[in-house]
């Protein structure tokens, strides 16, 4: 792998066509070529997004996939429907859909590893809760969760997002410290493996960054870009923050 300096906008379940069609064209203007800008509109937008991004910087990714290339599955698609839209990645096992939708890190790491078989990659979502942070919890939960990716034969090919579950949508991020420390335990789980290629893996934060907090974070080493939720769906906010990148 190559670390990629990379800002990831996830609408959640927000957004319209109109927002499709005002947001791509002002990220597809900035000149930024050495970070990568991705957005992740709601499932029906993918299209419009991936559309209007064509010939852009600006490249498309999911919230979710199945963990099935196909099937008698309804309300599901595929990491190949994806590819073959031109939607280059995809976001697997966020914490929303870990706490809602009952995902486990065995199904995360089978939605990542369909990902990886159709070319797609994933963008997976480890962190603790708030109670697992302050019980000191927090390395032996990222643990437990990089171990099952781990076992994935292809896991050089992961993207990897740290999201402490306290810090998301409460306007406060984590501290640089705490996000440093994570972020290196991280990288240190995958370099146990492979020196070259955990040290090689891109590590986004992810957890209310906004326009004032984003270059503070991207200082930190071994951060290389963030996963942002509410702040991506305000284009001036997004530009901030992907030209602090
Ligand atoms: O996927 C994005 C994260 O859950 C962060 O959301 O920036 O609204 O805190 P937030």
């Amino acid at each position: 792998p190559v670390r990629v300096r990379m800002v990831v906008g996830n609408w959640k379940m927000h957004g319209s066509l109109a927002l499709c069609r005002e947001m791509v064209p002002a990220m597809a203007s900035i000149a930024h070529p050495a970070a990568a800008l991705v957005l992740c509109p709601p499932a029906p937008y993918l299209g419009e997004v991936t559309r209007l991004a064509t010939g852009s910087q600006v490249q498309c990714c999911a919230q979710n996939v199945a963990d099935a290339h196909g099937g008698a599955l309804t309300g599901e698609w595929s990491a190949g429907m994806l590819a073959d839209l031109g939607c280059r990645y995809a976001i697997v096992g966020h914490s929303e859909r870990r706490r809602h939708y009952h995902e486990s890190d065995h199904l995360v790491a089978a939605k990542a590893q369909a990902c990886l078989e159709a070319h797609v990659v994933p963008i997976v979502c480890v962190g603790e809760s708030w109670i697992e942070h302050q019980t000191g919890q927090t390395e032996a939960i990222l643990q437990h969760q990089l171990g099952t990716l781990l076992a994935l034969s292809g896991w050089r090919g992961l993207i990897i997002a740290y999201e402490p579950v306290w810090a998301i949508g409460t306007g406060v991020a984590a501290r640089p410290e705490t996000i440093e420390a994570a972020h290196r335990f991280i990288r240190s789980r995958f370099a146990a493996r492979d020196p070259v290629a955990g040290n090689n893996m891109t590590v986004l934060y992810g957890g209310s960054v906004n326009a004032s907090n984003a270059a503070n974070l991207f200082a930190l080493p071994d951060v290389d870009g963030a996963l942002v939720g509410s702040a991506s769906l305000q284009s001036d906010a997004l530009m901030q923050i992907y030209t602090a990148a």
